[in-house]
This record gives C-alpha cells, structure tokens and sequence, in this order.
C-alpha cells in the first residue's frame, strides 16, 4: 500500500473506520480495470470540461488522453475527472457569474479527490481563471494546460478570427455597408477550427498570463489548438505533472506578488484584454496578493505594446505562435521581470530566459525599443465618478477622444439600451457620451457589455468611435473609447447610478481621471434618494448577490479570498 495521506490513500473518506475505507477504496478502483501495480503510483488527477455548450473547449477529450499518456509515460496514475464547463456564448445572464461557481467545483473537487498534483485544462475566457482560482485555493500542486486558440476562417480574400472580427462586421451590417446574405457567410467563417478565439482577447490573454505566472509548460500558451504539437505540449504537461506530485511545489509558491506583477507587465505588453485585470486579481486574491491601481498605472506607463494582433493591431494568435510566443514578449521584457519567480518545473524565470530565444518574428512581437506603442495598453482611472476606480484600453481606443467634455446620454440598462440604442429620435451627437448604467457584478453579472454599439444613425453618418461608459466589461475582443468597470457599480449605489441625461462629463486619459461634472451637493443630494433593487430569492443567484466584489477585487465572492499577505507590495 500507498503511504498514509498519499496516493489513493490520500483523504480517505470517513466511515469511523481508515483501513476499511482504504480497503473500500482500492475495490472501488479495482473496479474500473486498474491494476494494483499503478495503484501504487502518485496520483495525477485531470481536470476536464468538455460541453457540447463549449465550442472553445471541443478537442479537450484528446487533449486530456495525452496527458493521460505522459502521466503513465512518467510513472504516474492518471484520473480524469470533469467540472462544470463554461461556454462563453452559451450562457445566461453571462458567463461571468459562473466563474466563481466554476472555482469552487475545481476547489473542492481536487480537494476532496484523492490527487497528488492536478493537470487542470481549459480554454474558453471564464475557465483558465476559474481554474487558477480554484487550484489556488486548493493547495494542491497543479500545472494548467490550455486548449489553444482558433485558427483563422477566410473571406473575399482576408482572414477572419472570432472575434474582433464578428465586430467589425457586425459594425459593418449595422452600418448598412453589407447585406443579409454576406453578415450570414461571415457568420460561417468567422469560427472554423476547435479552439478559442483567434485573436488576443480573453482566453488567449490569460493563456499567455499562465505561462508568465510559472504555472504552465514554458511555449505552451499560443500553439493552435488543432496543431499537433498541442497534443505533445499536454503528454508534457502530464509527465511534468508526475515530477509535481514526486517533488511537490504548490501554487502559493508559483503565484506570488513578483510573479503576478510579471504577468501584469506581460499583460500591457499584449496589449490584452481588460478583463484579464479582473481575472488576474481574483487569482491573486485567492492567494492574499493584491496589485494597487496605482501600481498597475506604474506597470503600464513603463511597459510598451509590443505585440501587433488583433483587436489592438493586425495579427492573429496563430502569428503570435509562429512569431515566438510568449517567450519571445518575456525576453523583450526580461529587465523589467522579476527573474527569481519559481515555475512549475522548479526553476525560476530566469533559467527559462537564459535559454537561447529561437527566430522571432518583429512584424508580430516587436523589440523594446521599437514598439507597438510606448505605454501599455490598460490604465486605471479615478474620479468622482469612480471612486473605486475604472478600467480604460488606450491601446484599442482613439487618442483624439482621450482628452474630452460631452453630454451625457444615459441607459438606465441592458433593456433600455437594446430598445433605445437605434431610435432614430434618441437624442445623441457624435461629441457625446454613452453611459451604461445596470450592468456591474451586481446589477447584471458584469456582462460584457462595455461595448455599446454606436447609435446606428451615426453609425450610417460615418460615425466609428465615441466615447462610452458603463460599469460592464468588454470583450477583449472588442475596441473603442471605452471606460470600463466603474466601481462602485451603478447597482451599489455608486454616483454611475445617479447620471442623468444632459449631465457634462469630463475623461482625461492623460490625468487618468473621469469625472462627473455636477455639483458636490447635487451628486450627494441624489444619491440620498437612490434605492437598491432587491435581491434574487434563492440558489446560486443569492449566494452571488449577497457575497459578490466589486470589480477591483476581481469579482470574486467575499468568502473565497484570503487576507491580504504582508509581503504586499
Ligand atoms: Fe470561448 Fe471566445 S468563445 S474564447
């Protein structure tokens, strides 16, 4: 037998009795065909979703039967075990307010499994951090394996990449510059292959943010999900993951403070998605870390774009693999990294760099000194209008609408947006601003909704950018002039809450500030009046209601983060 606490002995389930609950456990597993020879090995449990609700996630089963495969290559056991799955699309409100849930099955499940290290593998935009949460939480050893984005459709000629591509031409559709039957061949080819979207947005994003964090293989973010050396970077994986469970390394020693303010500084570097801020920041929280805003501004001012894709530049996530990946980005930004972080193959950052770069492709991932852009993508911003802070993409926004005042044009929510938005009498000018309100963690579950649509009479006018703000997210597929995750949220009571129509508002991207240009007393004189909307009955809707943060703290529910650890910068 196994020594006590490992292996298959590893939490045994109670019955007053450990040797027949370990005696139980061995028939149960008997049971399924394994012999009593790999009975004895570590255990390496898998961690799947597969859903036919999950586009994103479609080659998982042959991913996880190649980890399986170097997992018994390597001398362990692989157990395979499935979780929640969430597909971006196919979700209700949206699939931000399963996140936490999802967490929480991969906690407990890996928990409460008897697993000496975990491989967890995901894809779409909710599941890597989901996971990360989880796993984190858990203790457990753990490496992540993702699925890998989408490669590229074509049509008349060009490539298309869900999404950044829907957008434009749904823009385009809206516009009235093509027909019902081109928007309907688009839809067609815009999403072809297994795999996450084919752009830098989020799923991708956190992709790479697991590779700078230590916690995935090294070149493992970026491989096209149908490339078979996906399948060699998950029979990898496995067999890393069998040195894990021998050697064991948990995440709190992967995810510290150095190593999430490296994957903060990739991040700007990607120019990637806004909602990997959230992300990142619950995965931090699980752990005590915590990132300032005004450390993130600090990491962005100091860190260039220098990665051209879609949606803030030209390329497709296929380029970024054969440009050099990650890997290629964490060289351009190794005097900015902190180099000692440990990864899970137990060796630091800096080991991982002084591997000789292979080619590199400077038309995708430029050098420092010849970027996208100087500054990074993502800034926090601050005001009256945002006591809690706001998230602004200046990589993926115009910079002649950074520095303006405009009239307010405000959305009380989600439904009065959608029955508003192209009524040919709404009240909107080119020069004034959108405003969402309703549509934070509490008033919608965050839904990724930033990106209002132009008003389709300007939009027919030619009109392409304006400056729209809300307290949803956006897509990271998506770009504009968009202020984003207002904290706190409208549905808090927030001053979001209490813009009114004609109101005067002032964004600076250059002072970071956004500000409600209405009188002192008059915000407070309307906030007095402001009352909250009940809350859902019953379910997992009440449990998030009542336990869910405001976006600077990730989103996640109260009860999972822990305290703040001391080493905090
Ligand atoms: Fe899954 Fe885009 S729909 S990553």
């Amino acid at each position: 037998m196994t020594n006590e606490g490992q292996g298959l002995d590893r939490g045994l389930t109670n019955y007053g009795d450990r040797d027949f609950a370990r005696y139980l456990r061995r028939s149960m597993a008997r049971s399924m065909g394994v012999s009593t020879e790999l009975l004895e090995r570590p255990i390496i449990g898998i961690a799947t979703s597969p859903s036919q609700f999950n586009n994103c996630h479609r080659y998982m089963p042959q991913l996880a039967e190649a980890v399986a495969r170097g997992v018994l290559a390597a001398g362990g056991l692989p157990r395979e075990f499935p979780t929640i799955s969430l597909g971006e699309v196919f979700l209700n409100p949206t699939s931000m307010v399963f996140r936490n849930l999802m967490s929480m099955d991969v906690e407990e499940m890996i928990r409460a499994q008897p697993m000496d290290a975990v491989v967890v593998i995901g894809g779409c935009d909710k599941t890597v951090p989901a996971q990360l949460m989880g796993a984190a939480s858990a203790g457990r050893p753990v490496i992540q394996l993702v699925t890998g984005p989408m490669m590229t459709g074509r049509h008349k000629g060009e490539r298309l990449g869900a999404c950044t591509d829907c957008r434009r031409f749904w823009g385009k559709f809206r516009a009235g510059e093509i027909d019902d039957e081109e928007i309907q061949q688009v839809e067609g080819r815009l999403a072809t292959t297994a795999g996450t979207c084919a752009v830098m947005g989020t799923a991708s994003t956190m992709a790479c943010i697991t590779e700078a964090l230590g916690i995935a293989l090294p070149g493992t973010a970026a491989i096209p999900a149908v490339d078979s050396q996906r399948l060699v970077a998950a029979e990898e994986t496995g067999k890393a993951a069998v040195r894990l469970a021998r050697s064991p390394i948990t995440p709190n020693q992967i995810i510290t403070q150095e190593s999430v303010e490296n994957a903060f500084r990739l991040l700007m570097s990607l120019g990637g998605s806004t909602n990997a801020i959230v992300h990142l920041t619950a995965i931090a929280g699980r752990l005590g870390i915590r990132i300032s805003p005004e450390r993130l501004n600090e990491i962005s001012d100091e860190t260039p774009v220098l990665v051209d894709l879609k949606p803030v530049g030209e390329g497709y996530m296929e380029d970024f693999h054969a440009a050099g990946g990650v890997g290629a980005v964490l060289r351009e930004l190794r005097h900015l990294l902190h180099l000692d972080c440990l990864t899970v193959e137990g060796t630091t950052l800096r080991e991982r760099l002084d591997c000789p770069a292979g080619w590199v492709d400077r038309k995708v991932i430029r050098a420092f000194d010849t970027p996208v852009s100087k500054i990074g993508g993502l800034i926090s911003l601050s005001g009256n209008l945002a006591p809690g802070g706001a998230i602004f993409k200046r990589a993926a926004a115009t910079p002649s609408l950074f520095e303006v005042e405009g009239r307010a044009v405000v959305f009380e929510g989600l439904e009065d947006l959608a029955a508003r938005i192209d009524d040919p009498t709404l009240d909107v000018n080119a020069d004034d601003i959108l405003v969402l309100k309703n549509a934070g963690p509490l008033g919608a579950g965050m839904p990724e909704a930033g990106y209002l649509p132009i008003p389709s009479k300007l939009a027919r006018a030619g009109v392409k950018d304006m400056v729209r703000i809300s307290d949803a997210r956006m897509s990271g597929t998506a770009y504009g002039t968009i202020v984003l995750h207002i904290a706190p949220e409208a549905a808090a009571g927030g001053p979001l809450a209490i813009v009114r129509n004609g109101d005067r508002i002032r964004l600076s991207v250059s002072e970071k500030r956004i500000e409600l240009l209405v009188d002192e007393a008059e915000i407070a004189r309307r906030l007095s009046n402001w009352v909250p909307r009940p809350s859902p009955e019953r379910g997992y809707a009440r449990l998030y209601h009542r336990s869910v943060l405001q976006a600077p703290d990730g989103c996640d529910l109260d009860f999972l983060v822990s305290a703040p650890n001391n080493s905090n910068v």
